[in-house]
């Protein structure tokens, strides 16, 4: 099994740069997903508060046999959870419900821009990051003048920031924001929840190279420097999307991949989103 690449986060934390996600993984099968993640060779988990399976996660972890320090966990606030009191509280259920004694990485979900709480919400992770209790923390789902807004008004730069990201989406003005301000860029729906899996261009370079379209837009990614995440409660597909460091993309199925987008967005738009 060829490893994972780890990425070294702006706090000198390593963070494997494909994990698996469980957005939409019922809690009662969340504990064998992962599991099955998890024995695949996966070992890095992205789960949150709004998932309703982070007991579920922090079982398969404890259940795994793995050593915690070998296994990277991510989880985020919820968005009924944002000023600062109500962060703390809500990072302390969280840490009670995955039963480990720290997360490695804790995220504000969304800026909820609206409701103007982020800077005091970010307070209070940075209260979570000084204890030890998060190895890092995070943003999600921010755009370049929230980040603006939180860097001026904070002394921890976020780790990361998680954001939607696929060959339809490629996010070019929040990416290179990240890249200039050392923020490393997490892409969500790395897929687009299987819409791209029938895009014409994809399928004729997967067949070129004799991997799934799955396998060449999570390459695509990992070649693009991002960390991803894909989802599947299948056995199959939690193999193949794992099986990604045998082959290459060459310097122009990048940019005709990249060529491919069109700005259209599988979730909320975070400037319009507020919980
Ligand atoms: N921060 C945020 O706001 C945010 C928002 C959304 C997602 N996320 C994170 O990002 C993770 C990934 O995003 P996502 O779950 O939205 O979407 P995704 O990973 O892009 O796609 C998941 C979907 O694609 C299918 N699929 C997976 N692998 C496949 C393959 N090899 N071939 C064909 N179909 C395949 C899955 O089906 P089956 O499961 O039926 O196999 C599922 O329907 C989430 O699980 C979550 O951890 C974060």
């Amino acid at each position: 099994m060829t490893a994972v690449p780890s990425l070294t986060l702006n706090n000198a934390v390593q963070i494997p740069q494909l994990g698996f996600g469980t957005f939409q993984i019922p809690p009662e099968d969340t504990r064998e997903t992962t599991l099955a993640a998890l024995e695949a060779g996966y070992r890095h988990i992205d789960t949150a508060q709004m998932y309703g399976n982070e007991k579920e996660v922090g079982q398969a972890v404890r259940d795994s046999g793995l050593d915690r320090a070998d296994v990277f966990v991510t989880s985020k606030l919820n968005n009924d959870a944002h000023g600062h009191d109500n962060a703390l509280r809500a990072f302390d259920r969280t840490l009670e419900a995955v039963g480990l004694d720290y997360l490695d990485l804790f995220l504000i979900h969304w800026p909820l821009p609206a409701k103007g709480e982020f800077v005091e919400t970010w307070k209070a992770l940075e209260e979570v990051y000084r204890s030890g209790r998060a190895k890092a923390i995070g943003v999600s789902n921010f755009q370049p003048r929230h980040l603006r807004r939180l860097l001026e008004g904070s002394d921890v730069v976020p780790a990361v920031n998680q954001i939607e990201v696929h060959p339809y989406l490629t996010q070019d003005e929040v990416r290179a924001f990240g890249a200039e301000h050392q923020i490393a860029t997490e892409a969500w729906s790395p897929i687009a929840q299987g819409k791209v899996l029938d895009d014409p261009t994809i399928n004729r370079i997967a067949e070129r190279v004799g991997k799934s379209p799955a396998q060449v837009t999570l390459r695509w990614h990992i070649q693009r420097g991002d960390i991803v995440f894909p989802k599947s409660v299948t056995r199959k597909r939690i193999e193949e999307n794992f099986d990604l460091f045998d082959f290459e993309l060459s310097e122009g199925d990048i940019g005709e991949i990249s060529a491919l987008n069109r700005n259209e967005r599988t979730g909320f738009d975070p400037d319009r989103f507020n919980g």
